[in-house]
């Protein structure tokens, strides 16, 4: 299959939410588009902008297009992107997951990951767009509440957007790949 621009999940998705107090009727700002992912982002840079905030490995498009349709196949999965309309690129991106339970009456949990802003467009609040967008997206999708893990040193950017720090540990087993 080729890539294409068919959006891993409808778009309807994001309109009208009320990010920072105004309402993102059309998610279009300046030379800037805010969209769900698509397989052709991989060829405007998606893994490069993802590379900026961890290893991304070799990835071919056709792993990354198996991925993409896993993700579709599943339906849990929020991939959002920001595009520099002017030349195409992904500048941007971030990732919410919903967990289904049996607890609390078949709950619903978000999980926002992998969020990172390409350097050169940093402190221009793409960071603040992204994890708004996908906070309110998981309630929207009737999440009882959203989660994430950051590094201490980052912890102030999300407490801005409401996030406060778990009483919790993040505990974790690695399998060395
Ligand atoms: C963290 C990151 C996503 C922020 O993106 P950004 O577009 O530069 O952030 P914004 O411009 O939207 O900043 C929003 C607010 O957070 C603050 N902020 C930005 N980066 C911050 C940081 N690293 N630590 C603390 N506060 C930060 C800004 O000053 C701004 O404050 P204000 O609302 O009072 O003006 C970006 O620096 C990045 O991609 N870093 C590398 C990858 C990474 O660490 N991702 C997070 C993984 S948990």
């Amino acid at each position: 299959m080729a890539l294409n621009d068919i959006p891993l999940f409808d778009e309807v998705l994001l309109r009208n939410l009320p990010v920072d107090n105004q309402v993102i009727s059309e998610p279009n700002m300046d030379g800037l588009r805010l969209r769900p992912l698509c397989t052709r982002d991989f060829d405007r840079g998606f893994m490069k902008t993802l590379a900026q905030l961890t290893d991304v490995g070799d990835v071919s498009p056709e792993t990354f297009i198996d991925r993409f349709e896993e993700m579709k196949r599943l339906g849990n999965h929020y991939v959002v992107v920001v595009e520099d309309t002017d030349n195409g690129s992904v500048v941007a991106t971030a990732l919410l997951i919903l967990e289904r339970k049996f607890i609390h009456a078949c709950t619903t949990r978000g999980r926002v990951e992998d969020v990172v802003v390409c350097s050169s467009v940093r402190g221009k609040g793409l960071g603040k767009l992204l994890v708004s967008t996908l906070t309110l997206l998981a309630e929207r999708l009737g999440c009882y509440k959203v989660t994430l893990e950051c590094k201490p040193a980052i912890s102030s950017f999300y407490e801005r957007l409401g996030y406060t720090v778990s009483e919790e540990l993040y505990m974790q087993r690695r399998f060395g790949h």
